[in-house]
């Protein structure tokens, strides 16, 4: 795809987001051998990535997704997470790898972490590609980290800005007026 004038920069490229796919799906094949893990997607963001990573993964694993709710059309965050999909597999005694696209106040993952807990898994690791350690509110650290990214607003391989610029192969920030403040 095009880069386009409301990008500022590529971040990362799609050999550099290939790359870093393959050794965290090496880590996650020695990890969760004889473990069938279940890997649980938070739509939307993460289709790409856990496109990408599943096939990297060596061992037998299954699929499952819930959906969040946390910031709505906004670039910044309400600090309200809610749950708007649900999983569909019982999580009772499995091995689960939460799958995110990027971690930034930490009010989502912490709280799916929590929420999943509650369900009584036999273990919970999470997996993110991107990690802007900045503007924690919540001390929550992933398991597996792609990238550290500085912190700007961030497009492409699965991430949106208002819905658009998901299917962009790469990783790229967008330009400060391309962001609308509520
Ligand atoms: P947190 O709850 O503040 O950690 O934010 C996590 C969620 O916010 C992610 O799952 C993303 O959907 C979204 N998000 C955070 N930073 C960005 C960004 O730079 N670009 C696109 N989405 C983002
Ligand atoms: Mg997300």
């Amino acid at each position: 795809m095009e880069f386009q004038d409301e990008f500022e920069q590529i971040l990362l490229t799609e050999e550099e987001i290939n790359q870093k796919v393959k050794s965290l799906g090496v880590q996650l094949t020695e990890d969760y051998r004889d473990k069938n893990p279940l890997l649980v997607g938070v739509l939307r963001g993460c289709v790409t990535f856990m496109a990408d990573l599943m096939r990297e993964i060596e061992v037998p694993v299954e699929l499952d997704f819930l959906s969040v709710a946390s910031y709505g059309q906004s670039a910044f965050t309400s600090g309200v997470v809610r749950v708007l999909k649900d999983l569909s597999e019982d999580v009772d005694g499995r091995h689960v790898i939460l799958i995110e696209d990027i971690v930034d106040s930490g009010l989502t993952l912490n709280y799916l972490i929590n929420y999943l807990n509650g369900r009584n898994p036999a273990s919970i690791a999470t997996c993110v590609l991107l990690d802007k350690p900045y503007r924690r509110e919540v001390d929550v650290k992933a398991d597996y980290v792609g990238f550290e990214v500085p912190d700007k607003f961030l497009v492409g391989y699965g991430l949106d800005y208002a819905q658009k610029y998901r299917n962009l192969p790469y990783v790229a920030t967008l330009k400060d007026n391309a962001i609308e403040e509520e």
